[in-house]
């Protein structure tokens, strides 16, 4: 995919899923179809250009596995999703993987950081993959690793290897990497979930600042109520089914 980037448009970072559903086949079952775990069951929702929308629900609910689908890690058993203006159904896992490279972070709920990589070193490794024409030179990959290690608090750690860092670390580390390649849109799975209070509203901070200063669009995951209230709409999932849609009305900080 090299490529030049398509042109900004406004619906460069806009979110289409039209009826998507998510089954696997339980372990051990025969493929029979009968013994499907429905995971995510018809779910509609249009994510507009620089919105910021948190999902709640409860554990199991579905919404890792809705994330990991609206952002192109995975496929839905049935449905259309639109990531950034390209329906998905189009692109194999090459162009998926090149889309998110070139327009998409992702905090993962587990980090997911390589573990023989230092802390400096995961967030260099979207700017070494970013399309050609927005290609860096190494230096440049450094100086703005260490920029963005430095706003979430971790210019002391950046030669630390993930086991020698704490949980809220490695989820500094996982947001400073998400936010590398200057994402349109930047998903977050409990993104506060492993940080005090004090630190987790620094990092809700950080992902409302880039939304305001950049018009990303931020889909977030969280059990945390006070980051909920400062989204424009919140979307309950329970059990696979988008239950319920609230704009929490309530003026954002900043
Ligand atoms: N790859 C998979 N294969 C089978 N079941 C899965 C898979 N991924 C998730 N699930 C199941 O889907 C359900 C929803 O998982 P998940 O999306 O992680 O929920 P949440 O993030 O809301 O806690 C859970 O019951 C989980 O066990
Ligand atoms: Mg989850």
């Amino acid at each position: 995919m090299p490529e030049a980037e398509p042109t900004p448009n406004p619906s460069a970072s806009r979110i289409v899923a039209r009826h998507v559903a998510q089954r696997y086949r339980r372990a051990g079952s025969r493929d029979d179809g009968r013994e499907e775990l429905v995971v995510l069951d018809g779910v509609d929702l249009e994510i507009e250009a620089g919105e910021v929308v948190v999902i709640l629900g409860p554990s199991g609910s579905g919404k890792t596995t809705l994330l990991g689908l609206l952002a192109g890690l995975d496929r839905p058993s049935e449905g259309e999703i639109e990531l950034a203006g390209v329906a998905l159904a189009g692109l194999d896992e090459d162009a998926r993987a090149a889309l998110r490279a070139a327009r998409i972070g992702f905090v993962f709920q587990g980090f997911h950081l390589i573990p023989t990589l230092t802390a400096l070193e995961n967030v260099m490794v979207p700017l070494e993959l970013l399309p050609a024409a927005r290609a860096v030179s190494r230096d440049e990959a450094e100086t703005t690793a260490r920029a963005l290690l430095a706003r979430v608090g971790l210019a002391e750690r950046v030669d630390h290897y993930p086991a020698q860092l704490s949980g809220g670390e490695q989820q500094r580390v996982g947001i400073a990497r998400a936010f590398a390649n200057q994402p349109v849109v930047l998903f977050a799975d409990e993104p506060t979930g492993n940080l005090d209070r004090a630190t987790g509203g620094e990092i809700a901070d950080l992902l409302f600042e880039l939304n305001r200063q950049r018009g990303t669009t931020l889909v977030i995951v969280t059990h945390d109520e006070e980051l909920a209230r400062r989204a424009h709409r919140v979307v309950r999932l329970a059990a696979g089914r988008i239950a319920g849609i609230e704009r929490p009305g309530i003026e954002r900080a900043g």
